[in-house]
């Protein structure tokens, strides 16, 4: 994690290795902008557009600082349109600099805040950005794209005390967003459930959160069918993971449901050999809930909360569940599974119900559970379905966490299209609208407990270029969001 540094300096006066200043466009002119307390005329003979700079997002260029600037060199970074308000703005300019500028020792940021609010988003969108994934590389490869390990905040209100304690909590959230996509981009062949079982129990330790794993055995003769069914045809079995965090004198009993399928083949019904190797991300709404939860730990947060990450991996194998298969799951409905694909609601609904179980006054579960949610909503917008205050709850912290989140219904009339000719339920309803369908089946599961389900299997794993802060690979969508429900329950 890269060292926070703060002065309140005039810019050109620091000696910065890199000095970040901002582009915007002033009308319609691309001019260069940063703190108050910025002297711009020593830039006025430069001319921006020659060296590529310029208002649009992502537009990072680096050219030595002229005189008059203390810094070695200067980065002008565009602050591109505020389509979702200027605070995120900022944090994905910011996050666009510490994401492509790397192998430096340090990098000062001398951008426009005014409010505190901008410059702790300045703080967060630099730290988010400033990530590799360089752990299967070996020799130069381990070593180059480094990201900067210091960073240094130049502004007139860097020593306010709001600053002060948003830079505090921006590094324990990029330390969860580290995490989260660390365990994204790991590899299936090295994160099984039970390795995932033990990272999470590593990962916890000294942080006051406890740690319970229900291992294979456990979950047979827990009559957890599910999670039992989907891990049977692979050789390494499945988990159920507690994690908890409850303090004294919380508030509420939150549960956080994660779907943790390390590698999603599809199982019988086998998914078609191009894009395969992107389901090794399929456990991303687990690692966002373990995340959260040890983040809501460092934080002290006032509130309970307990994680269940829904561990297995769907194989096809001799011993692989089959369609037409009927199993039980935890809360004794039983159902037919009609597609071995649909995969994530099976494990979800056992840890839905043993969230029911260990009373949980909300229930929110992450998964990245539909291809239709992507048809929905693109790679960038998760979904969220549920009873009406959780769902509220979720959109109201997903608008401050800077996460794009879009409440989707539960149509009545697409209930019965999971109803199953031998059992409770069949795991497959119509495919039109199949995000919607799923959010169906979990509710299932809820015993009508506040509830809100988030599809984030867009959001999720960027396939796409890297943009603001968000790295190619495992993103850590959900992770903001889900600790702003806990901070808003907390109070
Ligand atoms: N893990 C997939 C959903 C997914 C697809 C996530 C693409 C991210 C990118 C899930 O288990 C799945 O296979 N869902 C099926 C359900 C269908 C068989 C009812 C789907 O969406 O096609
Ligand atoms: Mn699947
Ligand atoms: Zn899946």
């Amino acid at each position: 994690m890269a060292e926070l540094t703060f002065t309140s300096k005039d810019p050109s006066t620091v000696n910065a290795n890199v000095l970040v200043l901002g582009v915007a466009s002033v009308d319609g002119t691309a001019t260069i902008v940063g703190p108050s307390s910025l002297d711009t005329s020593a830039l006025a003979d430069l001319d921006l557009k020659s060296i590529g700079a310029g208002a649009k997002a992502d537009t990072v260029v680096r050219i030595p600082a002229p005189s008059g600037f203390a810094a070695k060199t200067l980065v002008l970074v565009g602050l591109g349109e505020d389509h979702y308000g200027r605070v995120e703005q900022l944090r994905r300019a910011a996050g666009s600099v510490t994401r492509s500028i790397t192998d430096v020792d340090s990098i000062s940021f001398a951008l426009p805040a005014v409010e505190e609010e901008e410059l702790v988003a300045i703080i967060e969108g630099a730290l988010f950005g400033a990530y590799a994934f360089r752990s299967y590389r070996t020799g130069d490869a381990a070593t180059s794209g480094t990201p900067v390990s210091a960073i240094e905040i130049i502004s007139p209100i860097a020593r306010q005390s709001a600053v002060k304690k948003g830079a505090a909590r921006a590094e324990v959230i990029a330390d969860a967003i580290k995490g989260t996509r660390d365990l994204v981009n790991s590899a299936p062949n090295e994160l099984f459930p039970a390795a995932f079982a033990d990272i999470a129990k590593a990962t916890a330790k000294g942080t006051g959160v406890k740690v319970s794993v229900l291992d294979d055995k456990a979950l047979v003769s827990g009559g957890y069918g599910g999670l039992v069914g989907v891990g049977q045809g692979s050789t390494r079995g499945p988990r159920l993971v507690k994690v908890s965090y409850s303090p004294l004198r919380a508030k509420r009993k939150i549960a956080l449901i994660g779907k943790g399928i390390t590698f999603d083949s599809g199982g019988i019904s086998i998914k078609p050999a191009a894009g395969m190797e992107a389901m090794k991300s399929d456990m991303a709404g687990a690692a966002a809930v373990l995340h959260t939860v040890i983040a809501a730990a460092k934080l002290s947060l006032p509130v309970s909360v307990t994680g269940y990450l829904c561990l297995a991996e769907n194989m096809p194998s001799g011993s692989a569940m089959r369609p037409s298969d009927v199993i039980t799951t935890r809360s004794g409905k039983t159902v037919e599974v009609l597609n071995t694909d649909a995969e994530g609601r099976l494990v979800l609904a056992d840890g839905l119900a043993a969230a029911v179980e260990d009373g949980a006054d909300l229930l929110v579960d992450i998964a990245t559970l539909t291809g239709a949610q992507m048809m929905a909503l693109g790679n960038r917008v998760s979904a969220v379905m549920g009873t009406d205050g959780a769902v509220a709850e979720v959109l109201a912290a997903a608008e401050v966490a800077g996460e794009s989140v879009w409440h989707m219904p539960l149509p009545e009339e697409l209930r019965p299209t999971l109803d199953s000719q031998v059992a409770d339920l069949a795991n497959m309803g119509q495919r039109w609208g199949g995000m919607l369908v799923a959010g169906h089946f979990l509710k299932e599961f809820t015993a009508e407990r506040p509830w809100a389900h988030i599809d984030i299997a867009g959001p999720s794993y960027n396939e796409n270029a890297p943009f603001g802060y968000t790295p190619k690979g495992g993103t850590g969508h959900g992770v903001r969001t889900m600790l702003a429900v806990l901070e808003n329950a907390a109070g």
